[in-house]
């Protein structure tokens, strides 16, 4: 696979998350201004939920669960309860368009299964 379109850029507010499906897997893009966005694994690491209901901060989003903060370059939490990273995957802004390619992933983590 490789790079595909998977939102318009003012689909997501500078300074929101929003999630997207992409390869059967949740993803989480997250804008930092008017021409960053980063793509993480919308799972937390902790439990099962969406990281993109969470808040957008100093290149990190907090997850609104219980406050673990993760680093969207790492993938690393900063804080407890959360020790595992979240994957974070290629993304590029393109003019008006934002594309990921899922299989291009930036860190080693595990892609989150909570069973
Ligand atoms: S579910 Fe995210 S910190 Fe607990």
């Amino acid at each position: 696979m490789a790079f595909e379109k998977v939102a318009d850029l003012e689909q997501v507010p500078v300074g929101s998350a929003y999630q997207v499906e992409v390869g059967g897997e949740p993803l989480s893009l997250v804008r930092l201004d008017e021409v960053t966005v980063k793509a993480v694994h919308d799972v937390c690491s902790h439990e099962e939920w969406s990281l993109s209901e969470g808040w957008v901060e100093d290149n990190t989003i907090e997850c609104d669960l219980h406050g673990s903060v993760f680093d969207l370059d790492t993938g690393q939490p900063e804080g407890l309860p959360a020790v595992k990273p979240i994957p974070v995957y290629a993304c590029e802004v393109r003019d008006t368009e934002i594309w990921v390619d899922p299989e291009k992933q930036l860190n080693d983590a595990p892609v989150p299964r909570h069973l």
